[in-house]
């Protein structure tokens, strides 16, 4: 099938097919989908974040190969999470990534992350991360051509991490809630295909409606990226709504953006007691 996207893929380039943990597929093995995800995809094995504080959470991180949604307000941190996921995964881990965004610019991607210290750009021209940044008027296409240059970045680089920001930009571009919910479920199916751990993100109102996003059920984990107000001051915390196979934590834990850090979650410490009226 042609592919008529041509989002502004960066990353991607031949020289990414010799790292380490590429595949050997030849180009007509990177054309087609996968079936059934990689052998690779231990269902039983845990993908550390990095994140210091979460990975003591959830029995070490994440179940390898499951799809994990990070809900919260804008600016509640779900860009800035995923991002660690991955340059920790490319950085401590030697899993390659691959940033789908259909926010914000790479340019944006690669200036914000900066801040925290981690450089995008140098990740990218080694070959351990790919932002592929969708336009709206590209994002149906996506639907339409299955996800095939995703998964041909996905194959070029090696990658096993994946983050998608954001569901709701996503979904937004299509016309009925039909065709949204459509888009939604089959962009989980080719998550699945693609076999990489994948963290996504979605807005929802702390007033506790998270039916804008509705898609916490398809997911194997729901995060809840909290960001609540104690007089005039603005609180972090992240709580593990759900996650299959998992004994998680069910305590609300407050975190902190450090500079040349990112994440930090406090297990140990507590959120100020009124909050949990407020909170999702
Ligand atoms: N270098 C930094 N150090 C500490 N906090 C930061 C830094 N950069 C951004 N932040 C905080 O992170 C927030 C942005 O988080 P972001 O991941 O973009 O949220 P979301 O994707 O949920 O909208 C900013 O509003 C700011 O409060
Ligand atoms: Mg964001």
């Amino acid at each position: 099938m042609a592919k008529p996207i041509t989002p502004t893929k960066t990353g991607a380039t031949p020289q990414m097919r010799g790292i380490s943990n590429a595949q050997a597929n030849g180009p007509a093995a990177m054309q087609s989908q996968p079936q059934t995800p990689p052998p690779s995809a231990d269902l039983s094995e845990r993908v550390p974040t990095g994140i210091e504080g979460l990975d003591d959470l959830c029995e070490g991180g994440f179940e390898r190969g499951s799809s994990v949604l990070a809900l919260g307000e804008p600016g509640s941190g779900k860009t800035t999470m995923m991002t660690q996921f991955l340059v920790n995964g490319a950085l401590n881990h030697g899993e390659g990534g691959v940033f789908l965004s259909f926010e914000e610019t790479k340019e944006s991607i690669i200036r914000h992350s900066a801040s925290f210290g981690w450089d995008l750009n140098a990740l990218e021209k080694q070959g351990a991360v790919a932002i592929i940044n969708y336009k709206p008027h590209e994002v149906k296409r996506l639907a339409e051509e299955g996800g095939g240059l995703i998964w041909d970045t996905i194959t070029e680089t090696g990658a096993k991490r994946i983050a998608i920001d954001s569901l709701s930009a996503y979904v937004i571009l299509f016309e009925s809630q039909y065709q949204a919910r459509e888009a939604q479920r089959n962009l989980f199916e080719l998550v699945r295909k693609w076999g990489c751990t994948t963290m996504m993100s979605g807005e929802a109102a702390a007033s506790g409606d998270r039916s804008s996003v509705g898609m916490d059920y398809l997911s194997d984990a729901v995060l809840l990226l909290h960001h609540p107000r104690q007089r005039n001051v603005r609180f972090r915390a992240i709580e593990i709504l759900k996650m299959r196979g998992t004994n998680h934590s069910q305590k609300i834990c407050p975190f902190e953006f450090l500079p040349s850090v990112g994440m930090k979650v406090y297990p140990g410490e507590d959120i100020f007691e009124e909050f949990g009226t407020k909170g999702f």
